[in-house]
């Protein structure tokens, strides 16, 4: 599969390097350094394009750029022929890391939706670049869940299959909207991961039963 990445940081290229590893073809953009970026996609194999190159050269466009900067890049697209699926890996985090820009009656995913109406958009929030960037993706001998949202089920599919082959566990969690609960999960993990002391070697699990085997008499 072709894939277009935008915004080649700390995921943008977490994600590139297990994406190569599992045969698709990269393309990064978007970076106000064209010599590092030319770099570092040299060292993984990847390819450069801007941003409208990347979105046309995608099968699926992954959106990797901090909040503060996605209507800028989402506005270098140029005219996009058709619909493109998009893999948004943003949290709407406030500059300062403080909190969320944006969120509960609204999300990320849905604001970035109207940003780009091209995108067949579909949320789902990598796990840390450090672990995408170390030997292993794995906490203890647990994949870490990442909850996969968007209004097209094929869509979801597509999104929910690369982000097992980075080495997560994909949960299809159901529409787009539903990024508004899981936007804040992800903020939760940030807190802990570098106020409350846990690292960035953590991650969320959803225990659960498998569908229609709750107990008798379990509350529905
Ligand atoms: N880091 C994590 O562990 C993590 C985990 C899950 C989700 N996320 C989310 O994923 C997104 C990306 O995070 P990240 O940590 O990868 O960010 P990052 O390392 O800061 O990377 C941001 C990328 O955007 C580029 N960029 C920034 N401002 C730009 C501008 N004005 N013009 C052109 N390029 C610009 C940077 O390019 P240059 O620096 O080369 O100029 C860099 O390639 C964020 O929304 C974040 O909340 C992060």
């Amino acid at each position: 599969m072709n894939i277009g990445i935008i915004g080649a940081g700390n995921v943008g290229t977490g994600l590139t390097k297990h994406l190569i590893a599992r045969g698709h073809a990269v393309m990064l953009s978007f970076s106000l350094d064209m010599g590092k970026l030319n770099a570092t996609a040299a060292q993984l194999g990847a390819r450069v394009g801007t941003v409208a190159e990347a979105v046309q050269f995608a099968d699926v466009v992954v959106l990797a750029t901090p909040w503060n900067v996605t209507p800028d890049a989402l506005s270098q697209t140029g005219s996009v022929q058709g619909k493109k699926i998009m893999w948004d890996s943003t949290n709407a985090l406030k500059p300062d890391l403080s909190g969320l820009a944006i969120g509960t009656t609204t999300s990320g995913a849905e604001e970035i939706a109207k940003l780009a109406p091209w995108a067949t958009v579909v949320k789902a929030i990598p796990p840390f670049a450090q672990m995408l960037h170390s030997p292993s993706m794995l906490i203890g001998e647990h994949r870490s869940d990442v909850f996969v949202c968007g209004d097209d089920a094929d869509a979801r599919s597509v999104v929910a299959r690369l982000v097992g082959e980075i080495g997560a566990q994909p949960v299809d969690a159901g529409p787009l909207a539903l990024a508004r609960y899981v936007e804040p999960a992800a903020m939760l993990l940030v807190q802990l991961a570098y106020q409350r002391g846990f690292g960035a070697r953590i991650g969320l699990s959803l225990l659960h039963e498998p569908p229609g085997s709750a107990p008798q008499g379990a509350p529905a």
